[in-house]
């Protein structure tokens, strides 16, 4: 079988980072697109990472380009591009320079990658990849954004800290928007088959929830210039992964939603499988009444936010 093709909208941080695990995974060959003006530094990162192949053993062709038709027939697009976050902003605020970048991206891959599954990270999250779904009318099983899988990540990596338990052992899951609304669910964390709340007293959990909800501005200000790179890069990279071997992976992802947990037409995070189908199924998970409610407060931000897309 030919080798399946990965393109990388947007060649910055995370799409450096992707194009190395999607190389040491040999999960298909890479191409980057960026901008004209930074075609050669995306080139450089390519070839970087092509003579990495042979140390890692990894057969894996990494390309780089501003134009579109180099991305044609690509099966997943990672979709970075856009700007990130300085100290001091809120996701909001990149709405409106990364709400033309999204314009110009859907026009593009609308044209050539109309059947690839496509994963947006561009932030505000749950705003961009509504409106990448609304400007190229593509099936919303083929549209996802990556969040719950990062601020999952983000929550299992502190109880497991908190813990001194292996990452491995943690599950959880995370709800909402991506941002300081989201709805961490630690009734449903789980330390080896035991329920966290058995195990933590609920003043360390309220502290995980909350630094997990602010867990992307904490990285914001210690890098003092961007956002977070490696830990999106590898969420992404988990869900092409997941899409291109079928392997039907549970996990949270900003789904469009057509009356599931009773909200209708819009993005936010819910667990969902991702498959061969891409989005194949939302699963509705039963809420109590407090989380159902901090659910809605997400939705009450992401409706803000895509109001303001005018889309
Ligand atoms: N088409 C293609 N690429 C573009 C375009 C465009 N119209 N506009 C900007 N880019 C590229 C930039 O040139 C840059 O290389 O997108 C890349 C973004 O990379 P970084 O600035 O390093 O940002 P990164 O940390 O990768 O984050 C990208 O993901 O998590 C979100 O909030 C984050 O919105 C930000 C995005």
């Amino acid at each position: 079988m030919a080798r399946r093709k990965i393109a990388l909208i947007g060649g910055g941080q995370i799409g450096g980072i992707a194009a190395l695990l999607i190389a040491q995974k040999e999960l298909g060959d890479v191409v980057i697109l960026d901008i004209p003006e930074k075609e050669n530094f995306v080139k450089g990162k390519a070839l970087d990472i092509q003579e990495m192949t042979p140390i890692d053993d990894s057969d894996c062709n990494l390309t780089a380009t501003s134009s579109y038709d180099d991305v044609a027939g690509a099966d997943v697009t990672i979709i970075t591009a856009g700007v990130p976050r300085k100290p001091g902003m809120s996701r909001e605020d990149l709405l409106e320079v990364n709400l033309k970048i999204i314009s110009d991206v859907a026009a593009n891959l609308k044209r050539v990658a109309p059947d690839a599954f496509h994963i947006v990270l561009t932030n505000p999250l749950d705003s961009m990849v509504y409106a990448f779904k609304k400007l190229t009318g593509f099936p919303k099983q083929k549209v996802v954004g990556m969040a719950g899988v990062l601020d999952t990540a983000r929550f299992r990596a502190f109880v497991a800290m908190e813990l001194g338990v292996s990452v491995e052992d943690v599950a959880a899951v995370v709800l909402g928007g991506h941002g300081p609304t989201m709805v961490p669910l630690p009734r449903l964390c789980t330390v080896g088959g035991i329920p966290l709340t058995e195990l933590l007293p609920k003043e360390r959990i309220d502290a995980i929830v909350q630094r997990t909800r602010d867990a992307g501005t904490e990285i914001v200000k210690l890098l003092g210039n961007g956002s977070a790179y490696f830990s999106p890069a590898a969420s992404a990279v988990l869900m092409a992964e997941a899409y291109l071997k079928d392997k039907k992976r549970v996990v949270p992802c900003a789904a469009y939603l057509e009356g599931e947990y009773g909200i209708h037409g819009y993005y936010i995070g819910v667990p969902v499988i991702i498959g061969a189908g891409g989005v194949e199924k939302v699963l509705e998970v039963q809420l109590t009444d407090e989380e159902r409610a901090m659910l809605m407060n997400s939705l009450e931000a992401v409706k803000k936010a895509v109001a303001e897309t005018k889309l």
